[in-house]
């Protein structure tokens, strides 16, 4: 059989271990995609940074990389929206399957990419970019692409639920534990993005844009962050047998003139202890889902840190190479409905 030739992004946390595992696991992989994957390339910012990989596989020009022939599928895990945009709008229009964990970057284009993709015939897959290792978006495409989604709410941001459970359980305070956060590898380069709500109010655009069929953006999300949370906060919390996490919270809203919108927002819940999300410490996320016919259905699991978010991007990349050795596609994006987002305030 002739090899699926594969790009890599990025090589962080996340990129790293795609490649151990693409070298580890390569018998395995090769019979349960028909066929070998060959690393064609990685591309990384930095070429003298040492690392565990053959160096002549290393190159600081992903645009070279992406247009190689021989290049079939491109794993994008370099995050931010410039150069990747471009990148996977290229590997599309030229007909190689994309899949990415990039959040910011579909928060946003979304809907630009699944158009190329659809155009190209060809996948664009992105089960790691919500809640890691945790199957959340291929569930609410396929799975439940049958069923109304009312609601998803969830923990989908490690680095946060990481600090609010460490100064739950310990009383430290909210600086040493980021730091801790950081060194244990779940926070963002710029711990921004996770701590003041950014990276999951990207992730809620995404959930609910796929579970209710519309196109929400980052920017529709309402969104607060935890820098401002105190031990004493939690402390408090206690009294009143509750602990505070940082919700990600997507819901259909209905009028009473039967009209329809979608509400999307982030911010610190206070939740009482017997709740199920409360039990969810560490940096683990956790999504709920209440779907009209299926009811409440829960998902639980890693949701950051290299091997975890590997396992989603294997998972998108062992998909999207058996569609190309046996032809086919994944599911499509759905038909977008177009359903409004609701203002805050109207919730
Ligand atoms: N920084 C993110 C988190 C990584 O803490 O959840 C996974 O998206």
């Amino acid at each position: 059989a002739r090899e699926i030739g594969i790009a890599v992004l990025g090589m962080g946390n996340v990129g790293a271990e795609v490649v151990r595992i693409l070298r580890d696991n390569a018998d395995d992989l090769r019979s349960r995609v028909g066929a070998p994957l060959a690393l064609r390339g990685v591309a990384v910012r930095d070429l003298a940074r040492p690392r565990d990989i053959d160096s002549a596989l290393l190159t600081d020009d992903p645009a070279a990389l992406v247009a190689r022939d021989d290049v079939d599928i491109v794993v994008e895990l370099m995050g931010g929206i410039d150069p990747a945009r471009a990148l996977i709008g290229t590997a599309l229009l030229n007909g190689k399957s994309v899949v990415t964990a990039n959040k910011a970057l579909l928060a946003e284009y979304t809907g630009e990419l699944a158009t190329a993709a659809a155009g190209a015939k060809v996948d664009l897959y992105f089960e790691a970019a919500v809640a890691g290792a945790i199957p959340v978006i291929r569930p609410l495409m396929q799975s439940l692409a049958g069923d109304t989604v009312e609601r998803v709410a969830g923990i989908v941001n490690g680095t946060t639920n990481y600090i609010l459970s460490a100064m739950d359980e310990t009383g430290a305070d909210y600086a040493d534990t980021l730091a801790e956060a950081g060194r244990l590898g779940y926070a963002e380069a710029d711990p921004t993005a996770d701590v003041e709500g950014y990276d999951a109010a990207a992730k809620a655009a995404i959930l609910a844009s796929i579970a209710f069929h519309t196109r929400v953006t980052a920017a529709d999300v309402h969104r607060e962050g935890i820098s401002s949370i105190t031990a004493a906060d939690l402390v408090s919390a206690k009294k009143f047998d509750c602990t505070i996490k940082l919700l990600a919270i997507c819901e259909r809203v209905r009028s009473a003139d039967g009209r329809q919108r979608v509400s999307a927002r982030v911010y610190p819940t206070l939740i009482p202890h017997h709740h199920p999300l409360a039990t969810v410490n560490g940096a683990f996320n956790a999504v709920v889902v209440e779907a009209e016919n299926a009811g409440r259905l829960m998902f639980y699991g890693q949701g950051a840190g290299g091997s975890p978010t590997a396992s989603a991007v294997l998972g998108d990349l062992v998909m999207a190479a058996r569609n190309k050795v046996h032809g086919g596609r994944g599911p499509l994006e759905s038909t977008y409905a177009s359903l409004p987002v609701a203002p805050i305030d109207d919730v």
